[in-house]
């Protein structure tokens, strides 16, 4: 019989061609950060004010880069000490003399990364779609009043699912998303548009959103969906929930939600934490899943 993950593992070389999130932008600013991207482990660190990438490995003994330091414009290997540039290039090796040449092999292999809504996005293969968008990210009338990673132990497509499975609300959120009483999923419009999917319904008021609402999803392939919550007179909440497939069996959220409005709903704090309970109230489901 198979090994549980190993079918998930089949799509990799595909899921390769797409950008996943790896970090918010500030985490990369200490570093290097080790991340796991498709099995693959990723050091990412800032370089002269670039994000960069790198196979996590240096290639002198295998040691992982990301137990070193940045040091200027360079990563040093914490074991020894070798230097390597922004293009991963070796500079240094402190162990011979200077004049002697360095070998032109002694390079640590980088991936493409980009910074983008705050967010680190890493590139492991040819490019097969842009980064998804997040329309708002720019737009001044909304502020941000919530940025969160959280790792899981389950899948990055079971994740994803559960994020647009309507069904749940009432059972898994009860009191805060949706009611028992009112169990009911309202029936969704919905399209297919290139690599999106958009789908929207129209639903009750629910802790969390107080007012009725209709739900609008845009789930990009693979792991990317934005989702606006709407109401009758334009206030608009907005939510980008992505999941990045770190193994088979586990994967990190990075979840930001933002909104067009000022309000005396859950604010600050309480909203904070209601957020964090649905997630933690999700994870118990997802992580035990089969
Ligand atoms: Fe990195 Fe030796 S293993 S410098
Ligand atoms: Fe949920």
């Amino acid at each position: 019989m198979a090994k549980r993950g190993m079918r998930e593992g089949l799509l990799w070389p595909k899921l390769r061609e797409y950008w996943h999130p790896v970090a918010f932008a500030e985490d990369a600013d200490g570093g290097p950060l080790a991340v796991t991207l498709l099995d693959e482990r990723v050091a990412v660190c800032r370089i002269g004010g670039q994000v960069r990438a790198f196979r996590d490995l240096c290639v002198h003994r295998g040691t992982p880069i990301s137990l070193g330091w940045v040091e200027g414009e360079s990563v040093v290997c914490a074991y020894h000490g070798w230097s390597y540039n922004a293009e991963g290039k070796c500079t240094r090796i402190p162990s011979i003399p200077p004049e002697h040449p360095i070998p032109k092999k002694a390079c640590l292999e980088t991936y493409r990364v980009r910074e983008k809504y705050g967010l680190v996005w890493v590139l492991l293969g040819e490019e097969r779609t842009p980064i998804p968008d997040y329309p708002v990210f720019e737009d001044p009338d909304f502020e941000e009043l919530y940025r969160k990673k959280l790792v899981q132990k389950c899948s990055a497509a079971r994740a994803t699912e559960n994020f647009i499975d309507q069904g749940h609300f009432p059972w898994v959120h009860e009191g805060i998303l949706g009611s028992r009483e009112n169990a009911r999923v309202p029936d969704a419009e919905i399209e297919r548009d290139g690599e999106d999917l958009r789908f929207w319904l129209d639903t009750y008021a629910d802790t969390l959103h107080p007012v009725p609402h209709r739900r609008n999803y845009r789930l990009t392939r693979p792991f990317t969906i934005y989702q606006w919550k709407e109401e009758a007179d334009g206030k608009t909440e907005v939510y980008l929930n992505v999941s990045t497939p770190n193994t088979a069996g586990e994967c990190t959220r990075f979840m930001i939600i933002a909104r067009n409005y000022q309000s005396d709903r859950p604010e600050g704090a309480k909203r904070e934490q209601l957020t964090d309970t649905v997630m933690a109230q999700d994870l118990v489901i997802i992580e035990n899943q089969r």
